[in-house]
């Protein structure tokens, strides 16, 4: 079957987290993704976080599925001779170097566009324009700066920042998405552009539920919904609010059966109103759905500590997977606090390919995440990660080299 990204042709200069989990995507949609890397060390995450010697590291294979490898020093003369036919030969150039790399290095803008004005030239950065522009950022520096660590944790703690990556991996996303709206552009214009996701960015639209909060806080003074809400006073700055719902329905995570020993035995409780009256009689409380007190959404607000302190009471009777069960009966929204260790397991993820098993020539067999994109025309198949420098013999001839001046290339130590 065909791919939607088939005849795309990637050249992938990223390298750690954030660019690579962008090109994955691209090469899980069907682009022929070239990774270039130093000569002799590679991409440094091929060495972080090593858990079998010599072996490519599970960082680095989970990040670089499906993508071709090409060792190439780009300071080299010799080298940036076939980083100009690279440029040539493909259509989007992926780069997430510390600002200003890519010009040291002799490729800024004006220079790929001499070379080739079809190509789009797509950049992760820590910050946009501005003050901060020229800093180095990683996951939790961007986590920081974009809002997310200052809203999350409890609020007599200090911010806390969360396992999901949202700076790294949630910018690659948001850049893969710019660059496969550049390349519809190109259709009718012909010309390349340059897609920039700033990680800052990235993660403060991520948290723009908190930006709404921000100015309904400067607005009102109180955030009905937050924990804090009604016995704590409110600063100018929207607070943590600990495990509050994002959104209009009141939630909170809640003990269940086994919490003593088992760190992941909780729900997350939604006491969605439309189900009011069901969550009232699942917990024994009939009488709330009456109650002025408590039978409207407006004055429950108040007592939210109080209900899910109720609701407590109940699910710790009950394992989190029978509170699931019984609570979905009465269509009641809740989820299941689940570890990695249960969701490695899980066979629905492995029958859609959410999660998959790859082979790997020296670290056997590992468990990754798939394209967690569905799309019914073009379906992805996990290939392991390339190793370092695999394919380069392979891209250099399509690139028109011959034997003879790929052993030169060698020889010099620019490949
Ligand atoms: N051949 C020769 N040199 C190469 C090369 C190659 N194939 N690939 C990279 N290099 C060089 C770069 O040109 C750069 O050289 P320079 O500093 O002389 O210009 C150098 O290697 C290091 O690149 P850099 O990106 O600065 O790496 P770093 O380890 O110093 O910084 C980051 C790492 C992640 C902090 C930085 O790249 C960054 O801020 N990136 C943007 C934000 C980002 O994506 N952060 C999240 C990463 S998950």
């Amino acid at each position: 079957m065909s791919h939607a990204l088939d005849g795309i042709r990637v050249l992938d200069f990223t390298h750690v987290q954030s660019g690579p989990t962008c090109t994955q995507l691209l090469a899980w949609f069907g682009a022929d993704v070239i990774k270039v890397e130093k000569p002799g060390s590679g991409d440094v995450t091929r060495g972080q976080l090593r858990d079998v010697p010599g072996a490519d590291s599970l960082y680095f294979t989970m990040l670089n599925h499906n993508k071709r490898s090409i060792t190439l020093d780009s300071k080299h003369p010799e080298g940036k001779h076939v980083l100009e036919r690279l440029v040539r030969h493909c259509d989007v150039l992926v780069e997430n170097f510390a600002p200003g790399a890519l010009q040291r290095m002799g490729f800024g803008w004006e220079r790929i566009q001499q070379l080739n004005p079809r190509m789009i030239v797509a950049s992760i950065k820590g910050f946009g324009p501005g003050a901060f522009e020229e800093c180095k950022v990683y996951e939790n520096v961007a986590q920081c700066a974009g809002g997310a660590a200052s809203t999350t944790g409890f609020d007599d703690g200090p911010p806390l920042v969360t396992g999901a990556q949202i700076g790294d991996s949630g910018t690659g996303l948001h850049l893969a998405l710019g660059i496969v709206a550049a390349l519809y552009q190109r259709q009718s214009t012909g010309r390349g552009q340059r897609v920039l996701a700033a990680m800052q960015d990235a993660v403060l639209n991520l948290c723009r539920v908190k930006l709404r909060d921000q100015q309904r806080l400067a607005r009102t003074g109180v955030l009905t919904e937050y924990p804090q809400y009604p016995n704590k006073t409110f600063g100018s700055a929207v607070p943590r609010s600990a495990n509050a719902s994002g959104g209009g329905q009141p939630g909170t995570i809640v003990k269940c059966k086994g919490w003593e020993g088992d760190p992941n035995a909780y729900l997350y409780f939604i006491a969605q109103a439309p189900v009011w009256q069901q969550i009232c009689r699942v917990i024994g409380k009939e009488h709330w759905a009456t109650d002025p007190d408590f039978c409207t959404p407006e004055a429950r607000l108040p007592r939210l500590a109080e209900i899910f302190t109720a609701i407590e009471s109940w699910t710790l009777t009950k394992t989190k997977f029978e509170a699931m069960a019984i609570l979905n009966e009465h269509d009641i929204p809740c989820g299941p606090i689940l570890s990695m260790e249960e969701l490695v397991r899980e066979p629905s993820l492995r029958a859609t390919g959410t999660v998959v098993e790859v082979e790997h020539p020296t670290r056997g067999s590992y468990v990754s995440v798939g394209n967690p994109i569905k799309l019914s025309d073009s379906p992805t198949e996990v290939r392991r990660s390339p190793l370092l420098g695999e394919h380069t013999d392979e891209i250099l001839a399509e690139l028109g080299y011959g034997g003879a001046a790929i052993a030169a290339l060698r020889a010099a130590r620019v490949i």
